[in-house]
């Protein structure tokens, strides 16, 4: 069998109709776990999909970089002015800046911290799943802008100490972002002009929050960064609106997309529901199988810093490597069953969050979103069914399900 054509594995229209391409990483991961491949339209890239070789790549943080591609797009929306190219985040830096810069947020998202957070987002869940009920007849809701988006999105922009009328404003540009290759999310089509704007919206609206913070400064994220030091003098102002980017928007698109991916494995899976509702001691190993199954981030990529010899095969400095977590997330050598979508999976040793020098710095958020959003709805579900068909995103690097139209019966909380 020949192996998959390199589009499959990175053309966003694909991942929009026909998901993430499994049939053709399990083949990869048996036939030629390290490929090259030169799709039309693409820069080449080595398409890494072992669950081992993402862990070595990416605890070598010296040999392999993440600045200057840390992903893989298309070569036409390669252009300077895009947002990728504008910004200088913790996730486009190495060592040493990485550590240097990351290390400033790192305490608010220590699970110590985030139990703070916590009622907050009891009262989140609680209110949105109240929201679905409705009268508590049958009701439909498209799951993902009435709840999936909103949930995490309220409560990074309440770390951030965003107000809540400013939320609609993130996620229309976090949107635009994530889905510069969505019809749904560009604003005229022309991409060089759409990534112009959006730069300037973001960056203008960080700034203006970074001044109200340095003038008046709060118990806040966005006051903590605009106050920080590094090598003894302030974030310089690249740095400081790139953090404000990264912190605003990895935080909801992703989680987002692990809830409506969750909530449609959980509706294909009733069995898997069914165990849920009847042993909530479950939720937390449910959690990161959903964030396993789901594999919000598909890929990061690195550029190689020097010659390297991985899986018997040579790679040249300078050369990219894709890693598709989702590819290793289905590893056989290291998941028992792996195509099975089991809530009390134990242990779950997934990729999702990446592994080493920029493993995801909201990993304990996120987790906790899903697992309180999950807490709250399965209980009260009495019944739940698709209303129609998913819709994916057009991405190939948080690939999710932007749409999902579900019809259900919510009974009211118990202790109401
Ligand atoms: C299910 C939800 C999430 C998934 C699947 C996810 C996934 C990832 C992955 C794979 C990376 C590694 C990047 C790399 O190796 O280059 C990462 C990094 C990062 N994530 Fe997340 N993430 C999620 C939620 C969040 C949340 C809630 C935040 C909150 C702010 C966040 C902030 C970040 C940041 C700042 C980085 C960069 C870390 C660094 O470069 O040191 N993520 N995330």
């Amino acid at each position: 069998m020949s192996l998959p054509d390199g589009l499959e594995l990175i053309d966003a229209r694909r991942y929009a109709a026909h998901g993430y391409p499994h049939d053709a990483w399990t083949q990869l991961r048996r036939e030629a776990p390290l490929a090259y491949f030169e799709p039309e339209g693409y820069d080449g890239f080595w398409a890494v999909t072992k669950h081992a070789d993402i862990c070595e790549i990416s605890r070598q943080p010296d040999k392999f970089l993440n600045a200057p591609r840390f992903t893989v797009i298309r070569k036409a929306l390669e252009d300077p002015s895009s947002m990728r190219n504008q910004m200088r985040t913790i996730v486009n830096m190495d060592p040493p800046d990485h550590r240097t810069y990351r290390k400033l947020a790192v305490p608010w998202f220590k699970a110590r911290n985030l139990e703070i957070v916590e009622q907050r987002m009891v009262e989140s869940a609680r209110q949105l799943v109240d929201k679905m009920m409705r009268d508590g007849g049958e009701q439909e809701c498209d799951f993902v802008p009435e709840v999936a988006a909103q949930h995490p999105l309220r409560l990074i922009a309440h770390l951030f100490g965003l107000p809540e009328e400013d939320e609609a404003f993130i996620l229309k540009c976090t949107n635009e972002m994530f889905g510069a290759e969505d019809p749904e999310f560009q604003r005229s089509g022309d991409h060089q002009a759409d990534q112009e704007q959006l730069r300037n919206d973001f960056f203008g609206y960080f700034m203006k929050t970074a001044a109200e913070r340095r003038a008046n400064p709060q118990d806040d994220l966005a006051s903590m960064l605009a106050a920080a030091q590094v090598h003894g003098a302030p974030i310089p102002d690249l740095e400081l609106l790139s953090y404000y980017l990264i912190v605003l928007t990895a935080g909801h698109e992703t989680t987002r997309n692990a809830l409506s991916g969750g909530l449609l494995a959980l509706i294909e899976h009733p069995e898997q529901l069914e165990r849920l509702r009847k042993d909530p001691s479950l939720y937390t190993t449910a959690t990161d199988e959903i964030v396993r199954w789901t594999t919000p981030v598909n890929h990061f990529n690195r550029t190689s810093n020097c010659d390297y010899e991985l899986r018997g095969q040579k790679i040249r400095e300078g050369d990219s490597l894709c890693m598709f977590y989702a590819s290793a997330n289905r590893d056989e050598e290291v998941f028992d069953d792996p195509f099975a979508f089991r809530v009390d999976r134990n242990p779950n040793p997934h990729l999702s969050f990446g592994i080493g020098e920029h493993f995801c710095l909201g990993a304990s958020l996120a987790r906790m979103e899903t697992r309180v959003l999950f807490e709250e709805l399965v209980p009260r579900l009495e019944s739940i069914e698709l209303a129609s068909e998913p819709q994916r995103l057009v991405s190939s690097f948080v690939g999710g399900v932007k749409h999902l139209p579900i019809r259900y019966r919510i009974t009211p909380a118990q202790d109401h």
